[in-house]
């Protein structure tokens, strides 16, 4: 043996903390979630796939479920609190993790601020309290292209667009080169229906936030890449200001 010590980066022992990622559909919420959890090796949490993945069973809810989202309607409350509150007691969320498709009302987001506070564990549950909010904007007229081309890996879950992100070979997956999927409620009038309900329920969450204090914008009509930049700048100041008010205590 070496006997030499193997230490972990910075990024895979530091407190993130709560990450919400807000905006519309076809904003690029899942694309950069999915950054920011490999950046930081914290979990991504799309309550879209999960409620996605529960759909795909036949027995209830999942019946229930897939109604809802093919009409491109919320899925009830009671419902997605039980899946919620389930996925954030893993362990793997104590460093933080990123939330993509959560909160999407004011009640899920009052319910959010009482489970940050209630349901972690005493030494990290302060820092959770207070999540980093990103409010992903878009040009509207850029959202329906973005919806019609978005095709998605069923093995690795990538997502492409056929228009602005082509994969190499055509609807087929660079990385595993399985045949990509469009999503069901990518079809135009479903599209429609879920940019109403953004409107309507999920627009005031962000003012709620904005209220709060803790509110961040960016530039989501930027490349990827750029988008991504401007989130980790947020979310390093944001942590920056977490640590040193820890240091201060
Ligand atoms: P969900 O899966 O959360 O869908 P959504 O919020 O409508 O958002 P999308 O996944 O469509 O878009 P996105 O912002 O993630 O964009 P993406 O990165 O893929 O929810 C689906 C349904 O589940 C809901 O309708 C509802 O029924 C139910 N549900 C979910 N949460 C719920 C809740 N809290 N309560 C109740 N019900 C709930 O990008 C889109 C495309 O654009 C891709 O092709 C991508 O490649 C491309 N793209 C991304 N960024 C860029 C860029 N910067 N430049 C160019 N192209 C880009």
């Amino acid at each position: 043996m070496s006997g030499a010590r193997t230490s972990r980066p910075k990024e895979q022992i530091r407190f993130i903390a709560t990450i919400v990622l807000l905006g519309p559909p076809g904003a690029g919420k899942g694309t950069q979630a999915k950054r920011i959890a490999e950046r930081y090796h914290i979990p991504r949490i799309s309550l879209g796939d999960l409620l996605r993945h529960i759909a795909a069973g036949n027995a209830d809810p999942g019946r229930q479920i897939k109604e809802f989202i093919a009409r491109g309607e919320l899925v009830p409350d009671h419902v997605v609190f039980e899946v919620i509150a389930q996925r954030l007691r893993h362990t793997d969320c104590s460093r933080g993790f990123v939330m993509d498709g959560f909160p999407r009302t004011r009640t899920q987001a009052c319910w959010l601020d009482s489970f940050l506070e209630r349901d972690f564990p005493a030494s990290s549950r302060g820092r959770h309290a207070v999540p980093i909010v990103i409010l992903i904007q878009v040009d509207p007229d850029h959202l329906l292209l973005r919806l019609a081309g978005r095709r998605v890996c069923p093995s690795c879950g990538r997502t492409y667009n056929i228009y602005l992100q082509p994969p190499r070979a055509r609807e087929v997956c660079d990385l595993d080169g399985s045949k990509l999927t469009r999503r069901d409620d990518d079809r135009e009038e479903v599209v429609r229906a879920r940019l109403v309900s953004y409107e309507l329920e999920t627009r005031p969450v962000a003012e709620y936030y904005r209220r709060k204090g803790q509110l961040f914008t960016v530039d989501g009509n930027l490349p990827v890449d750029q988008v991504t930049g401007q989130i980790v700048g947020v979310i390093e100041k944001r942590v920056k200001f977490i640590e040193d008010f820890d240091v201060a205590r």
